[in-house]
This record gives structure tokens, C-alpha cells and sequence, in this order.
């Protein structure tokens, strides 16, 4: 991947950049609500985030971003909400394509797209179809998307190619369900990140969080800038991560490889 100039003075250490980030985008509301301002307002400023942070993602360097843009919970919202944040999703997709053909991004999604009204699968499918050969930025939207729901299609998928006799039921690995979720292929999220100050994950990549580390900053989504990203990456880059090991099995392993 070619690395792009950075657009501004603060630089992230580019050792140890985590492949994979993950973002709970929260607090839109809340945002707006204080402003006095609609709902619907703080998703439009949310989205200027989206293109801050998905341009910031780029020029670091990160392989893989992924955005929970709209949970499968997020259907029982008043339906005034629903349809202006489908139509927020529209009009991004629409006007980012250039942009995403230029910056080498490769676009997908994670979630029940036959959920999503006609003309916006259509865009987002075709989006998809054109970015798919990009080898910049995986960029994942998370829409219609829920942990669990994605886990039991997994266990469905599994368990159909084990009475079709394709798979011993015995020989499933972690690996071979993991290519049954929506990241197949996908490295984990190293690190997760969650605006608006709430500690939870909310239905999010639960499978694949297993060894995420988690950032969580007060800070509202369309407050959230390319800064505050670099510095969740620089916390990230502070921490010790163990995958069950002690950290002075860690420090031994990072010493045999340095010699
Ligand atoms: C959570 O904030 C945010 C969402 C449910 C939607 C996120 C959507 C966007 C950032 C814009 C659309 C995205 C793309 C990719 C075009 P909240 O409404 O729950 O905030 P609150 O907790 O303050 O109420």
C-alpha cells in the first residue's frame, strides 16, 4: 500500500499502526440536541466526520476501517429519523465515489443489505462492484448490521455444509466459521473506537472484538476529529497486548525477534 502525505502537522507513529480500526460512531444526537438543533443535523455533521476520518485512515495508512453506520436496532427509530439518515447514506454514497476511486478505496459492507430500500442497495451495490478492485483503504459500512444476527448466519451457513455432508462437524475451526461472517478474509479489529463516552459495544463485531483493544472518548461523533483519531491510534500504540500470554512471555517474545 503507498503511503499518501499527511494533511496535517500531527504525524502518528507509523510502527505498530493498528491493520484494523472499527468505529462506533455515537452521540450525533446528543450533538445536536445541545445545539438546539434537530436529530437529524447532527447525522449530517456526523457524515463530514466520515469523510475527515475515512481520508485520515487513508493517508496513515490503516488497511481495513470499518464505520457502524446503522445497527439493526437502529430500525425502530422514528421512521422521520430513519429515512433521513438512508438519505444522508444516499447522498455519501453518491458524492464519494469519485473520491474513493481516486484514494484507492475499496468499499463494502457488513450487514443485511436486502434490508436497505431498493435505490440504496442498488447504489451501494454498484458502489461495491466499482471500488472492489481498490487496494488502499478497505473501507467496511456496518448497515442493517448486528453482531448476533451475524453469528447465528454464520452457525446456519455451517451447520447446512455439515448436512450436506461437505463439513465434519468435528473439523470446525475458529477459521473456518470466521469465513462464514461478513469480515471473512478480514484482519480482526485491533482497536475499536467509541465517541459519545458510552463503555459498551452495542451488537458490534463481538466475534471479532475478541482481542480488540477499546478507546472510548466523550467526545461527540461530529466533534470527533483527524487529531482525536491519531491520538486513539498513539493510545493504542501504548498498550501491551498479551492474547492471554504474561507480559514478561511478551517482552521475551519481542526480544527473541529483535535478535
Ligand atoms: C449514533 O448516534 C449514530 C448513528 C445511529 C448513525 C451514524 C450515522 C452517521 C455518522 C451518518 C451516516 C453515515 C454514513 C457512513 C454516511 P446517536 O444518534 O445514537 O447519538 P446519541 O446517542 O447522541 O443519540
Amino acid at each position: 500500500m503507498t503511503d499518501l502525505p499527511l494533511s496535517s502537522s500531527l504525524e502518528p507513529d507509523r510502527e505498530n499502526l493498528p491493520r484494523h480500526i472499527a468505529i462506533i460512531m455515537d452521540g450525533n444526537g446528543r450533538w445536536a440536541q445541545s445545539r438546539g438543533l434537530m436529530r437529524l443535523i447532527g447525522h449530517k455533521a456526523g457524515v463530514n466526520t466520515v469523510q475527515k476520518i475515512v481520508k485520515a485512515a487513508r493517508e496513515i495508512g490503516i488497511e481495513v476501517l470499518t464505520l457502524y453506520a446503522f445497527s439493526s436496532e437502529n430500525w425502530k427509530r422514528p421512521a422521520k429519523e430513519v429515512s433521513g439518515l438512508m438519505s444522508l447514506l444516499k447522498t455519501y454514497l453518491e458524492s464519494e465515489i469519485s473520491s474513493m476511486q481516486e484514494n484507492s478505496i475499496s468499499l463494502r459492507c457488513l450487514g443485511r443489505r436486502e434490508n436497505l430500500p431498493e435505490d440504496i442497495r442498488e447504489t451501494l451495490n454498484a458502489s461495491i462492484a466499482k471500488t472492489a478492485g481498490n487496494r488502499g483503504l478497505i473501507l467496511n459500512l456496518a448497515l442493517s448490521y448486528g453482531s448476533r444476527d451475524e453469528i447465528v448466519m454464520a452457525a446456519r451457513e455451517t451447520a447446512k455444509l455439515c448436512l450436506a455432508g461437505k463439513l465434519d462437524p468435528d473439523q470446525l475451526t475458529e477459521e473456518i466459521f470466521a469465513d462464514h461472517l461478513y469480515t471473512a478474509g478480514l484482519p480482526d479489529p485491533d482497536l475499536i473506537i467509541r465517541t459519545g463516552g458510552e463503555f459498551r459495544l452495542s451488537n458490534f463485531l463481538l466475534w471479532q472484538a475478541s482481542y480488540a483493544e477499546i478507546f472510548v472518548t466523550d467526545i461527540h461523533w461530529p466533534d470527533f476529529t483527524r487529531e482525536n483519531f491519531i491520538t486513539a491510534i498513539a493510545d493504542f500504540q501504548q498498550r501491551q497486548r498479551r492474547f492471554g500470554k504474561t507480559g514478561d512471555q511478551i517482552s521475551d517474545d519481542s526480544q527473541s525477534q529483535t535478535i
